[in-house]
């Protein structure tokens, strides 16, 4: 069951009469427990109570008791020797009156009316294994309007099938946008009176529904009709209570889709929650799974929490804000400054949603403009931050409304909190009709137009917020001279999941500066974008992406076109989890890069401590790798340096199968041909290996012969023309890189990152490594310690990138380039003693297989010890002492990398890395 689901459930049980003998069943229910589980509390056998109350294991203890006692009955709860043999995490005692009930694991308490119990549902969610963030549990209320707006929504496409078509989208949107308005307005005192909207409908329209449209229709037209025209407009008496709203948000068509019985019933529901409780921030990106078909299923799960969003906006512009106000003090000028300068910086996020970024960024810059008038006596003043300062592009249109909607809501709650009821309700109405999120595609819409950086006059100014052409937002800012801010969490995409569209605008966007920008993901085209806007105007931009464009093979697309527009990552921050709910841990793992137009600037990079902190680093640039260092790019080196063995691709045998055979295979092949022993190598999985003064004999077996011959044709058949030459020698691998003599470490070319080291195997003598894997032949142990080594995962990890989420392993990117300080005799025998010991640690766990052992919940201790000194005898050799983090291992090795590089140029001049 999801959040929205369980809502309903137990919205419909604190509604429903109270049955003392089923509540406690109802609730577990609720939470998604089957009926045979509830079955067999019932039946007592699983039921652990002391108490005479429910009691399940791991989960809840909860009675119910007779009226007045809930307090003493929650006590009994928490002082039961059951609840605490039984792990209960959980107590809730209830007299179908009142609801008490203990989270043991906090101690968070909730006490309330029974029948209010559903709004503190997100208190109970973990009863449903969703452990939530502190934000999630707190936004009962939307979750909830979010659960029956979906309803309504779906009812009425139900009845109104043509409203769902492509052309009539728009308008459906549109009137769940008006209907949001109309809710909240009418429990925040922006209409006359409480219940004006919803209780004028319930009244006017029939039982049986026929007329809800109509009635709607008239409400809307009021809203529409500035008060001097009403008496030629004949809008009807009833009708003539509602303000005039304007803002084009009642303009242009406003019909509205017919209403069945139960979408009737649905909207009184709807209209009879506490609208003023929605929290804009959080609302909108829940509610744009109303309109989503594919969103529908994780209904309200869906949004960007505050606080990554802060991760964003703090560094790229506000925490320098709070700075100037703190250094203002009471300087009333200085104040002053600081508050004209606010008024004129932009926010623009070009991939907006909801425009939870846009909210959060305007919430925060009125609290800093608050702090201001209060400072300087003028608490009353009317706000100087226009909303349409505020810009967004958003593909989808119920985003696009939800976001302009989003950002009106939050500015009366502000003017509220900050300024009191009447001077919020004095200012408020009629809106604004300009446009400023526009509905389009920003990688094809010019960001200078949607975003225009000087004050030229207002181009067009609608009279409609929402019909008016939407592809392009038409009026200017009153901000000259202003900071422009970028920001967003525009979608990642890899090249594989690109559609065609995406692919083209990629194209459009990159093809004259590179030949390569096929491998790009899709944020990439935000980037590029950003850097060319922010060559006309002062523009700090970061956007939450993917790792993947500073890791690998994008890195040397993507980074040198950005440097060359002069633009250099001022701030950034390192890998972190962008989920909202614990349970969804699965989440991508993202990155906020920030660039601008290069400066002398302190430049910091944050990055998240094993222990959840955050720190903050500052130097003097970052590189693409979004480390501290000189700004480098990590390009492929095709020979093995000498200072280390040589690596190379495993062979390839362009054989259909035929050089290979499973242990029945070769059993039977043995047992016919015992002289084909002598062709076989291998150990679980064989293959036949013929060196070519041997052909004879080797054809001379049957079977070995059948499948020379299907080589052959199999590569005189091939579309690729650099195989077929390869029909003339059959009898052996197409591409032979080696064969040990003693032995073979073979490294994996992809492996799950999961993984805390690199799975590197051990072969015996006369090993065949194939080409799903690179081989080191015949080298010494040592080299076996620097890759198992966690340093040596790391700069694969950057370097080399990933293969989806797998780490991608190459020679030339991640072999060749590994920063290796010079190693004495004495280092060389200390890694090789550290290689032994890993060694034998995994032969101690035979016969469990290298997955077995590097899985890693289950990695046995001795070989994780053996992992750990390895580590500790090779980071000593580095720096003399354990590396803090990743993120100081990444700058040693970029700064031996940069000394390594420079060397080999100087003396090899035509060396290029
Ligand atoms: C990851 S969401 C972020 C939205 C919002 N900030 C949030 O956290 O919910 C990316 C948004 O970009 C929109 N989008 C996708 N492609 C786009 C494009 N080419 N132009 C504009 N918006 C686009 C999607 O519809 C989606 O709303």
């Amino acid at each position: 069951m999801n959040a929205v689901e369980i809502e309903e459930a137990i919205s419909n049980l604190a509604e429903s009469s109270f049955d003392s003998l089923e509540f406690p069943f109802l609730f577990l229910s609720a939470f998604g427990n089957k009926e045979t589980t509830l079955k067999q509390l019932r039946s007592g056998n699983s039921n652990k109570s002391d108490l005479g109350g429910i009691l399940q294991r791991n989960n809840i203890h909860l009675k119910v008791c007779d009226i007045g006692e809930v307090t003493n009955t929650l006590l009994e709860l928490r002082t039961s020797p059951a609840t605490v043999k039984a792990k209960a995490k959980f107590i809730l005692s209830t007299d179908g009156v009142e609801l008490e009930a203990e989270d043991l694991s906090t101690g968070e308490v909730i006490a309330c009316d029974f029948e209010k119990f559903s709004d503190h549902f997100g208190f109970f969610l973990p009863l449903a294994g969703i452990t939530t963030v502190k934000q999630i549990r707190e936004s009962a209320f939307d979750i909830k309007a979010t659960g029956r707006l979906n309803r309504l929504y779906v009812e009425l496409l139900k009845d109104n099938p043509d409203w769902g078509s492509a052309e009539r989208r728009h308008d459906m949107n549109h009137f769940m946008a008006r209907l949001i308005f109309c809710f909240f307005a009418e429990d925040t005192d922006i209409f006359n009176g409480a219940d004006q909207f919803t209780g004028t409908i319930e009244r006017m329209s029939e039982r049986d529904s026929s007329n809800t449209h109509e009635i709607i229709e008239e409400i809307f037209r009021a809203m529409n009709t500035k008060p001097a025209d009403r008496p030629d407009a004949g809008i009807a008496r009833w009708a003539n209570v509602f303000p005039y709203v304007n803002g084009g948000l009642f303009s242009g068509n406003t019909e509205v889709p017919k209403f069945s019985r139960i979408a009737r019933s649905y909207f009184l529901h709807i209209g009879n929650l506490e609208w003023t409780k929605i929290n804009p921030d959080i609302f909108g990106s829940m509610i744009q799974a109303v309109a989503d078909d594919e969103e529908r299923g994780a209904l309200g799960m869906h949004y960007t929490s505050v606080p990554n969003i802060l991760k964003v906006l703090n560094p790229l512009f506000l925490d320098d804000l709070r700075e100037k106000l703190e250094e203002a003090g009471d300087n009333p000028r200085k104040l002053l400054n600081l508050r004209n300068r606010i008024a004129k910086i932009r926010v623009f996020d070009p991939a907006c949603g909801s425009g939870n970024f846009l909210v959060i960024a305007y919430k925060e810059m009125r609290a800093i403009e608050a702090e201001i008038n209060q400072r300087r006596d003028e608490i009353d003043r009317r706000t100087d931050i226009p909303i349409t300062n505020f810009r967004g592009i958003e593909l989808r249109d119920f985003p696009a409304e939800i976001a302009r909607l989003a950002l009106i809501i939050a500015e009366y709650q502000i003017d509220l909190a900050y300024r009191g009821q009447k001077e919020a309700l004095a200012d408020f109405l009629p809106l604004d009709a300009q446009n400023w999120i526009t509905c389009g595609n920003a990688l094809r819409l010019d960001w200078l137009s949607t975003c225009p950086p000087t004050g030229m006059g207002v181009k067009f100014l609608a009279d409609d917020l929402f019909m008016s052409p939407v592809d392009q937002a038409e009026i200017d800012f009153e901000n000259e001279g202003g900071e422009t801010y970028i920001c967003g969490n525009p979608p990642y995409l890899g090249s594989t999941w690109q559609s065609k569209e995406q692919k083209e605008d990629l194209q459009r966007i990159f093809e004259g500066r590179t030949k390569t920008w096929k491998s790009l993901d899709y944020v990439a085209g935000w980037f590029m974008k950003a850097a060319d806007y922010g060559l006309h105007t002062p523009t700090v931009s970061a956007f939450v992406s993917t790792n993947s464009i500073c890791q690998g093979e994008q890195v040397p697309v993507l980074w040198p076109l950005i440097f060359e527009s002069g633009h250099g990552i001022v701030f950034a921050h390192t890998s972190f989890k962008w989920s909202n709910l614990a349970s969804h841990n699965a989440g991508v793992t993202v990155a906020i890069i920030a660039i601008a137009l290069s400066s002398s600037d302190g430049k910091c990079v944050y990055s998240i401590r094993g222990d959840g902190s955050t720190i903050a680093k500052t130097g003097e640039t970052i590189n693409a790798y979004l480390v501290h260092g000189p700004q480098i790019i990590v390009g492929k080196v095709s020979r093995s340096p000498k200072d280390r063995a040589l690596m190379v691709w495993g062979n390839k045998p362009t054989d259909d199968g035929n050089f290979f055979l499973d242990s029945e295979k070769l059993r039977a092949l043995i047992s016919e041909s015992p002289q084909a022993a002598r062709f076989i190598r291998g150990i679980q999985r064989y293959c036949i290996w013929i060196d070519d003064a041997e052909v004879e004999a080797a054809g001379s077996i049957p079977e070995i012969a059948r499948r020379i011959n299907a080589i052959r044709d199999f590569r005189a058949n091939s579309k690729a023309a650099e195989t077929r030459p390869a029909s003339a020698f059959p009898h052996r691998f197409r591409q032979i890189q080696g064969v040990s003599e003693r032995s073979a470490f073979i490294i994996p070319r992809v492996s799950s990152e999961r993984r805390e080291y690199l799975p590197i195997g051990l072969l015996p003598e006369k090993s065949l490594v194939a080409d799903s894997a690179f081989a080191l032949y015949d080298a010494p142990l040592w080299n076996m310690a620097l890759i198992a080594s966690k340093l040596h995962l790391v700069w694969i990890a950057t370097v080399c990138g990933k293969l989806e989420t797998r780490y991608r392993y190459s020679n030339t990117l991640g072999w060749n380039t590994f920063p290796i300080p010079k190693l004495t005799e004495k280092n060389k025998e200390d890694l090789t003693r550290c290689a032994d010991d890993i060694l034998l640690a995994r032969e101690a766990h035979f016969p469990a297989t290298i997955a077995d052992l590097y899985k890693p919940e289950d990695m046995p201790d001795d070989l994780r010890a053996a992992h750990e000194r390895n580590d500790e005898t090779l980071e000593r050799i580095y720096i003399g002492r354990r590396f803090r983090n990743d993120t100081e291992r990444l700058e040693k090795l970029f700064e031996l990398y940069t000394k390594m590089t420079t060397q080999d140029i100087k003396h090899n001049p035509r060396m290029k890395a």
